[in-house]
């Protein structure tokens, strides 16, 4: 099939995009670097042997995204396109309702106009209420969301049923994701947040490269195994997996599905630490200091109906991560680029005119 993938050269997108060619399918890819790098697109043909078309586009930009949608016939859409930071997302709710909310519809309003019925959702277990027993399934609460980061994604997932429910040969998938971590095995993608890192996995790793000074430790006085916060850490190729096996899934069928995307096991700060110190042989100072406002004491997933109807499991473990993460961090200490060169590559791309007929030829 031909993929359309939407922030494909994000974290999970660019993981989920070499899975993909793996796979054999066809992908079409489109970002605008708001919070991704430019170098990751030829990153991606050199890992995968492949060349892919590539568009240098808005996705809330219906009549670049009607370009790309009349250029290649595209069978499915993987939808990875938005803001995705907890804290900034309080700071700067308009731009995140506009750009998440924008960009699913926009594409939504692509699809109807093109024919095309099937589309993969990257959502969150940040649609989850609070209060909810662990491990969370789909059928646990949701709503209430703690931030408009999560709110975002409860109502992209809303917008979806009602845009399914409307087009009656259309298939949905919304894949709730627990906590993404570690980097491909080649070392040359990986996680490389704008700015200081929110998430605790690219913290350790800045840490232990000495890009950053020492962890906090977001509080150890929480009812815990060891006082600090338990996730559900789940390895980025696993992720990626399943969004493969999601669109294997929504061949035939019609209407819209929901599954969590996680290991089934919790892991704390410590523990977390304490591998990736092991796998790396690198020492990550920690300090405690007080709790984050929101976060919960523990929160990992119930992944059995992916099992049973995707025929997906998280198979990467804890420490095969942290390996994974330490050999992304230590290649590039500094994530894609430094700001200097980075600044290049984006000035080049904004002279040359890359427009939605034009493929992106990367660098
Ligand atoms: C994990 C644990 C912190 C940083 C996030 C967001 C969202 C979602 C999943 C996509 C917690 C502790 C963290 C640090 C720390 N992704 N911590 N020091 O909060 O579970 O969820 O990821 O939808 O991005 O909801 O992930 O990595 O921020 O925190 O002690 O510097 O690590 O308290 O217990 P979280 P996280």
């Amino acid at each position: 099939m031909r993929i359309f993938v939407a922030g494909g050269t994000g974290y999970i997108g660019s993981h989920t995009v070499l899975e993909l060619l793996a796979g054999g399918h066809d992908v079409v890819v489109a970002d605008d670097f708001s919070n991704s790098s430019p170098v990751v697109v030829n990153r991606l043909r050199q890992i995968s042997g492949k060349f892919f078309p590539f568009y240098n586009i808005d996705v809330r930009d219906e009549a670049k995204l009607d370009g790309v949608f009349s250029d290649h016939k595209i069978d499915c859409v993987i939808h990875f396109a938005g803001m995705k930071s907890v804290g900034e997302s309080v700071k700067m709710p308009l731009a995140y309702y506009a750009d998440n909310l924008g960009a699913t519809i926009a594409l939504c309003r692509a699809m109807e106009k093109h024919g095309v019925s099937k589309l993969v959702f990257s959502s969150s277990a940040t649609v989850y209420s609070s209060g909810n027993q662990m491990p969370l399934t789909e059928d646990s609460a949701v709503g209430n969301c703690a931030n408009p980061y999560g709110w975002t994604k409860y109502m992209c997932e809303q917008i979806l049923r009602d845009a399914a429910a409307a087009n009656s040969g259309w298939s949905v998938a919304l894949l709730r994701y627990f906590n993404p971590v570690g980097a491909h095995i080649s070392g040359d993608i990986g996680e490389d947040p704008l700015g200081t890192p929110s998430n605790l996995m690219p913290y350790i790793a800045q840490t232990a490269v000495g890009r950053r000074e020492s962890l906090n430790v977001y509080g150890d006085d929480y009812d815990t195994i060891d006082g600090t916060g338990v996730r559900d850490y789940i390895h980025i190729d696993d992720l990626a997996k399943g969004h493969v096996a999601a669109i294997n899934h929504l061949e035939g069928k019609t209407g819209t599905s929901v599954f969590n995307l996680g290991t089934g096991k919790g892991t704390s700060v410590y523990e977390l630490v304490r591998a990736f110190e092991k796998a790396s042989g690198a020492s990550v100072p920690q300090k405690v200091v007080g709790r984050r406002e929101g976060d919960l004491p523990i929160c990992y997933a119930d992944a059995s109906k992916a099992a049973r109807e995707l025929g997906w499991i998280a198979e990467k473990s804890i420490e095969d991560a942290c390996a994974d993460s330490w050999r992304w961090q230590k290649k590039n200490p500094d994530g894609y680029l430094d700001t200097i060169a980075s600044t290049q590559v984006r000035n080049s791309l904004a002279s040359s005119s890359c427009s939605s007929n034009s493929a992106f030829s990367g660098t």
